[in-house]
């Protein structure tokens, strides 16, 4: 084991409205209480920093849509070419993981590392009903499912999913419960209908001024 002094941490993050800026902030604390000096990059300032010189790498982006945002999707894209052309890694996730007796094993190991690490609580994405009901019934906290099967403790959709929000794509583990975005669609076509036809705004969406406000005013007015 290195030296806590020697370890060397990067922290590369993106933030849009500032959650992952505040749990990057809360990585960083945790990290220094160790004795670890983290060094600390927005992900458009991290482009020369070269992941294989560090222990520890903690990359961290909101999900928008299913994915990291664009500056953290191409940041990635870049560096796993990099070192794919470099022969440093040979990347092969499966969209559905665990799959395989041994990924679910793996599953199952990494779960019981990150509740061992003090996590309270862990989400299971894509893998196999199976193997959620195992990580559930081995774990002490509680798990939270998507797209990872009834034995879950606790279930989770996206809400721009679930109540048709978003209807680019839908994934094979999504229930729709309502189609939202048709209603909004109408309502717009609706509202567009009323402002053309001068149906909308009418009195009671206005604001009024007093008569003698209004004789002063237009008194005031610049010739
Ligand atoms: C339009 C939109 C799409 C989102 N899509 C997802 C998603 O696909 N999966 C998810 O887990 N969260 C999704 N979220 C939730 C964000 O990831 C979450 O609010 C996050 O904390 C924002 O992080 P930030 O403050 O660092 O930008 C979405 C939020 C918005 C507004």
């Amino acid at each position: 084991m290195k030296e806590i002094e020697r370890f060397k941490a990067l922290v590369v993050y993106w933030s849009k409205t500032g959650n992952t800026e505040k749990v990057k902030e809360a990585i960083s604390k945790g990290m220094r209480k160790k004795g670890v000096t983290p060094t600390v990059k927005k992900v458009d300032e991290a482009e020369e920093e070269d992941l294989f010189n560090y222990d520890l790498v903690c990359i961290g982006a909101p999900s928008y849509e299913f994915l990291p945002p664009p500056p953290m999707m191409d940041f990635l894209k870049r560096k796993l070419t990099l070192y794919r052309s470099k022969g440093y890694i040979k990347p092969c996730a499966p969209k559905v993981q665990g799959k395989n007796a041994a990924a679910g094993v793996q599953l199952l190991k990494d779960a019981l590392a990150m509740e061992n690490a003090g996590c309270f609580a862990i989400v299971l994405e894509a893998i196999p009903d199976r193997v959620a009901q195992i990580i559930t019934d081995r774990l002490q906290i509680p798990t939270i499912g998507i797209g990872a099967g009834p034995h879950c403790d606790g279930q989770n959709l996206v809400l721009h999913d679930m109540v048709g929000l978003f209807d680019r794509f839908t994934p094979k583990f999504v229930k729709r419960y309502a189609n939202v975005w048709e209603i909004i669609q109408k309502a717009l076509a609706d509202f567009q209908a009323d402002v053309k036809a001068g149906g909308f705004p009418q009195a009671e969406h206005s604001f009024t001024m007093k008569d003698d406000e209004y004789e002063a005013l237009l008194k005031q007015l610049p010739k």
